[in-house]
C-alpha cells in the first residue's frame, strides 16, 4: 500500500477538520436551545455491515455532543409497525433528526418507511420533497455520500464550473443526487450505469471520475483518463489470502500511478459520509426552529 503520499485524498483528515466546524455550529445550536440536537437512528435486524456503520454514526455524534437515540428492532418486525416507530420520532419535540439505517429486511417496502419520515428531520435527505428540491437547485437537506464528495472534490477543486464529470452508479443513494448535485457546480455531468454501452470510452474522457458500483476493483486503468480526479465511493468486503479486506470499486494500485488525485479505501469517502450526517443533524435541528440555517461550512 502506497501511504502519505500528495496523491491521495485524506478523507479522515478532510472529516476531522470539518467535524470542528460542525462541533461550532452544536454548541450555538446548545447555546440557544439549551439542549443538544438529536439524532435518531433504527436500525431493523442484525446485518454486521449495517451494525458497523451504525456504530461509526453514534461514535461520531457523540464525539461532538449531538445527542444520539439508537432504536434496535427485530428483523420480523411489520413495516406497520416501524411506520408506526417512525410516527412517533416524528412527533417528537426532542428528536431533530431521523435515520433508518439501509437496507430493510425484504417485506418492508423502503420507500414506504423513506416517505413516512418527515422532509424535516429526513437527515439521509431520502425524501422526495428533499430530493425534489436538490434537483431543482433549491436549498435542501443533501445526502451525506454525495456531499461528502463534492466536500472532497471542492478541497482539491476551488471552481467546478465546467468539468466533464462521470458517475458510475445511478442509485437513489450516490448516483442520482450526486449528478443533481454537480449539476448545481456547473459540471457536465454524465451518469453511467450496469446497461451504459462502451463504458470505458465514457469513463475515459472523465476529468473527475466517480464510481458507485459496489464492484470490488472493477475500475483498472483502462477506465482512466489520465491525470484524472477519482473518488471510489465503494466499500467492498473481499478475501485475499484467507484475511477479510475491504476494496473500493477502483483497483487502487493500479490507477494510482496515472491520476492526479485519488481516494482510498478505506479512509477516504467513508468518513466525510458520515461528518455530512452530522451536518445534516444540525442543519435540521435549526431548520426546525428557526427556519433558517446559514450554510457557512461549505
Ligand atoms: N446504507 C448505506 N448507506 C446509507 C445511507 O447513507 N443512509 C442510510 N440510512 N442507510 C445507508
Amino acid at each position: 500500500m502506497i501511504n502519505n503520499s500528495d496523491k491521495i485524498i485524506n478523507g479522515k483528515l478532510s472529516a476531522d477538520n470539518f467535524l470542528i466546524k460542525v462541533l461550532k455550529k452544536v454548541e450555538d445550536f446548545e447555546n440557544l436551545y439549551e439542549r443538544p440536537p438529536c439524532l435518531a437512528v433504527i436500525i431493523v435486524g442484525n446485518d454486521p455491515a449495517s451494525k458497523i456503520y451504525v456504530k461509526k454514526k453514534i461514535k461520531t455524534a457523540k464525539k461532538i455532543n449531538i445527542k444520539s437515540i439508537e432504536i434496535q428492532l427485530p428483523k420480523d418486525i411489520t413495516e406497520a409497525d416501524l411506520l408506526k416507530q417512525i410516527d412517533k420520532l416524528n412527533y417528537s419535540e426532542n428528536v431533530d433528526g431521523i435515520l433508518v439505517q439501509l437496507p430493510l429486511p425484504k417485506h418492508i417496502f423502503t420507500e414506504n418507511v423513506i416517505n413516512t419520515i418527515t422532509p424535516l428531520k429526513d437527515v439521509d435527505g431520502f425524501h422526495p420533497i428533499n430530493f425534489g428540491n436538490l434537483c431543482l437547485g433549491n436549498d435542501s437537506i443533501v445526502p451525506c455520500t454525495p456531499l461528502g464528495c463534492l466536500y472532497l472534490l471542492k478541497n482539491e477543486v476551488k471552481n467546478l464550473s465546467g468539468f466533464n464529470v462521470t458517475i458510475v452508479g445511478r442509485s437513489n443513494i450516490v448516483g442520482k443526487p450526486m449528478q443533481a448535485l454537480l449539476i448545481k457546480e456547473n459540471c457536465t455531468v454524465t451518469l453511467a450505469h450496469s446497461k451504459t454501452k462502451s463504458l470505458r470510452e465514457i469513463t475515459k474522457k472523465a476529468d473527475i471520475l466517480i464510481s458507485a458500483i459496489g464492484k470490488p476493483e472493477y475500475i483498472t486503468s483502462e477506465y482512466i483518463k489520465p491525470n484524472s480526479i477519482i473518488i471510489d465511493v465503494g466499500i467492498n468486503r473481499i478475501v485475499e489470502k484467507e484475511k477479510n479486506k475491504l476494496v473500493g470499486d477502483v483497483k487502487f494500485e493500479e490507477v494510482y500511478q496515472l491520476v492526479k488525485k485519488i481516494t482510498p479505501v478505506p479512509g477516504g469517502v467513508g468518513p466525510m459520509t458520515i461528518a455530512c450526517l452530522m451536518y445534516n443533524t444540525v442543519k435540521a435541528s435549526f431548520i426546525r426552529k428557526q427556519k433558517e440555517f446559514r450554510e457557512s461550512l461549505f
